[in-house]
Parts: structure tokens; sequence; C-alpha cells
């Protein structure tokens, strides 16, 4: 059943940029900012590198608490990051600022807690550009938790897999839709 929180509907169309023509900047949220956020983040980079969009979308990401403002990313997440080739050393945490909202264009959350809190933050202007990753990346279609991307802090290794499976599902379909939008569609293979 359709979450409350959810009032964007399965495969609803992306947010336009706020201002055609400038970076699209997405932002993306998670609890503490130091597993799930930060994870996507460098995997969507990735992608969005492959798809020629790097000039074209600006990423950062935030936690919706503050425990852990400053700190580098959860040791778990960066040796399961490495693992697939990802560089997570350079992360610090922050926390998201309800004053975020108007300067992104995109906000992805990675479950439903922390797309709640977003909304709870955020005008009706604004709600509309705040989405679950993972629908957004087409996990809600294929029976991927509905959408979310678990909790993974204080888990074992296989957590932080199953993490990382997840992202790399979404995120080339995150990166694909991306394209779409701005204008830019991947080149037939
Ligand atoms: P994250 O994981 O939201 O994926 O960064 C968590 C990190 C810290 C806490 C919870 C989740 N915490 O309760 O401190």
């Amino acid at each position: 059943m359709a979450s409350p929180s959810r009032s964007v509907p399965l495969g609803a169309p992306l947010p336009p940029p706020r201002v055609p023509g400038a970076p699209y900047r997405v932002c993306l949220v998670c609890l503490g900012n130091i597993c799930r956020s930060p994870m996507a983040e460098s995997v969507l980079r990735a992608h969005i590198a492959r798809a020629g969009l790097a000039a074209v979308v600006t990423l950062d990401s935030g936690g919706t608490g503050d425990w852990h403002v400053g700190e580098p990313m959860d040791a778990q997440a960066r040796t399961a990051l490495a693992g697939r080739g990802y560089d997570g050393s350079g992360h610090r945490a922050r926390q998201f600022k309800d004053s975020w909202l108007s300067g992104h264009d995109l906000i992805l959350a990675m479950d439903e807690r922390n797309l709640a809190a977003l909304r709870r933050m955020a005008g009706p202007a604004d709600r509309d550009r705040i989405r679950l990753f993972g629908e957004v990346g087409g996990l809600g279609e294929t029976g991927g938790g509905e959408g979310e991307i678990p909790d993974p802090y204080g888990g074992d290794e296989a957590e932080f897999g199953h993490v990382l499976d997840l992202l790399d599902a979404a995120a080339p379909v995150v990166a694909a839709r991306l394209a779409e939008l701005l204008g830019r569609p991947a080149a037939p293979a």
C-alpha cells in the first residue's frame, strides 16, 4: 500500500530545474550521513560522470540527524565501497538544514523515515522535489523493499554489501533519468 508520506506517484517525472541552464543540484539524504547517503553519492557520482553529466549535475549529501556531524564515513561503509573501486575517504558528515531545501532541485531520501522528515521540513512548493532514491532508481517496481535503502549502521559485511547492491542497481537508472530530464539521453549502445 502507498505510504502516506509518498505524495508523488511511482515513475512521476523528475522535478524541472529551478534555474533553467544552471547545474541541476541533487542532494542525497539518510539519517547519519555516514553510511547510505555518502555511499550513494560515490556510486551515483560515477554514473553521472559515465553519462557525461558531470558538468550539469551537482551532488552532495546530508543526514537528518546531527550525531555524526564532521565525522568521516563509517569504516564499514568505506571498506564496502573500496571493495567495488570507490574512494569514500574524503567524506565528512553534515546535517541537512532546512535552508538546503530551496538550494536543491531534487532531494533523494534513502528511506521512508528520512523522506517523511524532509517532507515535514518542506513547504508545499518544495515537497514534490523530495523523493525516494530507490523509487527514482526503479527499485520500487522490482520488489527492492518498495524503494527503500535499509539502514546498515552497526550491521555486518553482508548488510553493507546489500546496500551497495541496491545502490549499484538504482544509480544508473537515476543517472539515465537525469540525462533524459536535462536533454542529454545516453547514446544508444
Ligand atoms: P546512515 O546510517 O543513516 O546510513 O548514515 C546511520 C548512521 C548513524 C546512525 C543511524 C544510521 N545513528 O543512529 O547514529
